[in-house]
């Protein structure tokens, strides 16, 4: 399509609807009748709704997609398809592990393996753009949407973020089960300020290009084609309205020629922030800042062309934006074929199809990460009694951002446990309220004690509901609710023999009970295949591999908690250290409960002392970095082996680990493995003091651990000049 020569057509209105996204919904009404509910609270004309450019949201099918885009081709006056846009996080409707599962799983192809599904489902679907990936960096376990993140390393985001882009976009955009990725919430919305969702963030320019920015660039650098802007405000200035993030980042520096969008209704929202008037200041900043879209709110619609008139911002902007637009539907085929991968047909082949469930199943097993375990855990395959206690037991958890995944097409703990063990005599009951504030109930309590008693094994079901994290769900207390943590105890005093699996949609504070706990996972929000994955787990069938990539706390006391901390002056010499005049808590450790990085299986692994092929390593050089892992139990594994590099001395302080590669190996039992890494110049590059990019000559400290708080320092130095 020649998108020149159509724009050169257009009318400043439909560039203007172009510039416009609304729900599905409010597109889909007779645009000859009186414009009532969403559409007229906006002021939409019948014109608007005619060349509106694309929409979003509502659980459309592809027989919906295609009666709307045959309705939109037959009003818009020069037939551009409509772009259909979804939320798709973590499945379209096979649904597997929320992205900070993913994470986790610290496997980069099994990401990508995903989103292709999720992309494959989509596009049959009639979806054509997803907003995804979302890599905002997260350190604060009250935010709701650590759950949608894959956690607190910017470079492990980054690759988890690209390799989510891979999957989406796949080699060609206009392939039929291809769709557009839009990352976001640009820029640093998981640093909202107390963890509590839409506050404000104050970073500095150093921490934004040095910590919060990279997963997004990674992305850009991985051809995403969409970035959406966040709600925060970004050091006073509204993201969607902040042209040094929008035009001189995004655009200037890291050339990014795709489209930008903003989120529901941001700018509107620049009003309430108090920086914006009125909705016509609010476009001129949008459309100055570098804005493409507007979703769900109409500033742009009904004030650009009195901005133009005035003089205040130029047609060549609106035309920039629009050619933008034109050219993603261009690449997505859509002019040649307006319903891209549309098929009710196809929709009812892969949708929940056996090898999208087969993959959510393995997908959901290698997200969970073993935390404590006292030999309890495998469960006995002869067991003949089970109990399955917990208001999560006998539900699917599919966790938020669920697309067109239900819970009642999951496979629920209970189900997976009867279909793993059908001649078991498996008792499931609530045992409390999922509710947060539940209080013990002793009638639930006391049936669960019986069942416990007589048990050969019990599966404690605890955590929180898919509406505990998500947007708008910020928590100021991210511990256990005290019914849970009550029925833990008299469960655990019954039968020791128990274990508890948390589902979670972010770190919990645990301090107050794991010392009561014989053993402990997390599934996260495990999607359609949970039931089965953890049946496979708690059996042994599967062995345990996640990693977190999120710190879990003894207190919420201690957010925003990260392992790429800086030392301070005064670091606490050792946890055991009663030390006073030092960075710590007289109430709490400073440490994490359990680390970036950590994970437990059912088999065990040593790691060897590092080594380095040199100990120093002059610039243009690489230094080889290898260890020896062992698997020293009875059982296959895997686990991923990470490299720490911390810059001893710099112009600017640094963290005391930072995360630079890894490599997943598996080990039979008793097989041992050397890995080896290169270490680069890039990998101790940073934002120095004079704003430059590059390594700094000194003293650096290398590990390859098991996690942030493992393995056995070594030293090497990088000079500037060719020794
Ligand atoms: C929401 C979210 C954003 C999402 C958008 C469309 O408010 O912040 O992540 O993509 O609206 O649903």
């Amino acid at each position: 399509m020649d998108i020149h020569a159509l724009l050169k057509e257009m009318s400043l209105e439909e560039k203007l609807a172009q510039m416009s996204q609304f729900l599905a919904s409010m597109l889909s009404v007779d645009i000859e009748a009186e414009i009532t509910g969403p559409n007229a609270s906006m002021r939409l004309t019948g014109a608007d709704i005619a060349s509106t450019g694309s929409c979003l949201g509502g659980k459309t099918l592809a027989a919906d997609v295609i009666k709307l885009q045959d309705k939109h081709l037959s009003e818009d006056p020069h037939k551009i398809p409509l772009l259909f846009m979804r939320d798709v996080i973590h499945g379209y409707r096979t649904i597997y592990p929320i992205p900070l599962g993913m994470g986790a799983t610290w496997d980069e192809d099994l990401v990508t393996a995903c989103c292709r599904m999720a992309a494959v489902e989509s596009a049959v679907s009639g979806v054509q753009v997803t907003f995804s990936p979302m890599v905002d960096l997260v350190r604060d376990c009250r935010w709701g949407r650590n759950m949608e993140s894959t956690g607190e390393d910017p470079w492990l985001n980054g690759r988890i973020g690209a390799a989510m882009v891979r999957g989406y976009q796949g080699e060609d955009l206009k392939d039929k089960h291809s769709i557009a990725a839009c990352v976001k919430h640009f820029a640093a919305y998981g640093a909202v300020e107390a963890g509590r969702d839409y506050n404000t963030t104050d970073i500095s320019e150093h921490s934004l290009r040095e910590y919060y920015l990279p997963a997004y660039k990674a992305a850009i650098d991985a051809d995403v084609r969409m970035v959406m802007t966040s709600f925060n405000a970004l050091n006073g200035t509204p993201a969607a309205a902040n042209k040094w993030l929008v035009t001189h980042i995004l655009r200037d520096e890291w050339g990014f020629d795709g489209v930008v969008i903003s989120d529901w209704s941001a700018f509107t929202e620049m009003i309430t922030h108090g920086f914006a008037e009125d909705r016509k200041q609010a476009a001129e900043y949008a459309i100055n800042a570098g804005n493409d879209i507007e979703m769900m709110s109409s500033c742009y619609l009904h004030n650009l062309a009195a901005l133009i008139d005035e003089g205040r911002i130029g047609i060549e902007q609106v035309d920039a934006a629009v050619l933008r637009i034109l050219q993603l539907k261009d690449d997505l085929g859509m002019f040649e074929d307006p319903y891209g991968g549309a098929s009710s047909e196809e929709e009812a082949k892969y949708c929940l199809c056996d090898e999208h469930r087969a993959l959510a199943r393995t997908a959901a097993a290698r997200s969970a990460v073993l935390l404590k375990n006292e030999g309890v855990l495998p469960f006995s395959r002869t067991a003949k009694r089970l109990a399955l206690i917990g208001p999560f037991a006998d539900c699917g958890m599919i966790g938020s951002w669920a697309c067109n995944g239900t819970a009642e097409e999951a496979v629920s703990i209970a189900a997976g446990m009867k279909r793993a063990l059908p001649d078991a005599e498996i008792t499931v009951l609530q045992g409390c309220s999922a509710d947060l504030a539940a209080l013990p109930d002793e009638v639930l309590e006391a049936e669960a004690v019986r069942a416990a008693k007589v048990a050969d094994h019990v599966l404690l079901c605890l955590g929180e509901s898919a509406t505990m994290s998500g947007e708008g769900n910020s928590r100021a207390d991210v511990s256990l609710p005290e019914a849970q943590k009550q029925l833990i105890r008299r469960v655990v005093a019954a039968n020791p023999n128990t274990a508890v699996v948390l589902f979670n949609g972010r770190p919990l504070a645990l301090g107050d009970i794991i010392g009561e706990i014989p053993a402990l996972f997390t599934a996260w929000h495990p999607g359609t295949e949970g039931g089965n994955a953890i049946a496979d787990l708690v059996l042994g069938d599967v062995n345990f591999e996640g990693h977190l990539t999120m710190s879990f706390p003894y207190h919420v006391g201690q957010a925003p908690l990260y392992y790429n901390r800086m030392n301070t002056g005064r670091p606490k010499p050792s946890e055991e250290s009663t030390q006073g005049y030092c960075s710590r808590y007289i109430d709490c450790p400073n440490r994490p409960l359990f680390p970036f990085g950590y994970g437990l299986s059912y088999t065990s692994f040593a790691f060897g002392k590092p080594t380095l092929d040199r100990t120093t390593m002059a610039r243009g050089e690489t230094l080889k970095a290898s260890v020896t892992v062992k698997n020293t139990g009875m059982v296959a594994g895997s686990t991923p082996v990470q490299l720490y590099i911390r810059d001893c001395v710099a112009s600017l302080v640094r963290p005391i680990r930072e995360l630079k590669d890894y490599e997943r190996v598996f080990l039979a039992p008793g097989e041992e493995k050397q890995v080896s890494f290169a270490v680069t110049e890039e990998m101790l590059a940073f934002h120095t003091a004079d704003g430059s990019y590059r390594a700094e000559p000194g003293r650096f400290t290398l590990w390859l651990a098991s996690d942030a708080e493992s393995g056995d320092p070594i030293t090497f130095e990088y000079s500037r000049e060719r020794l």
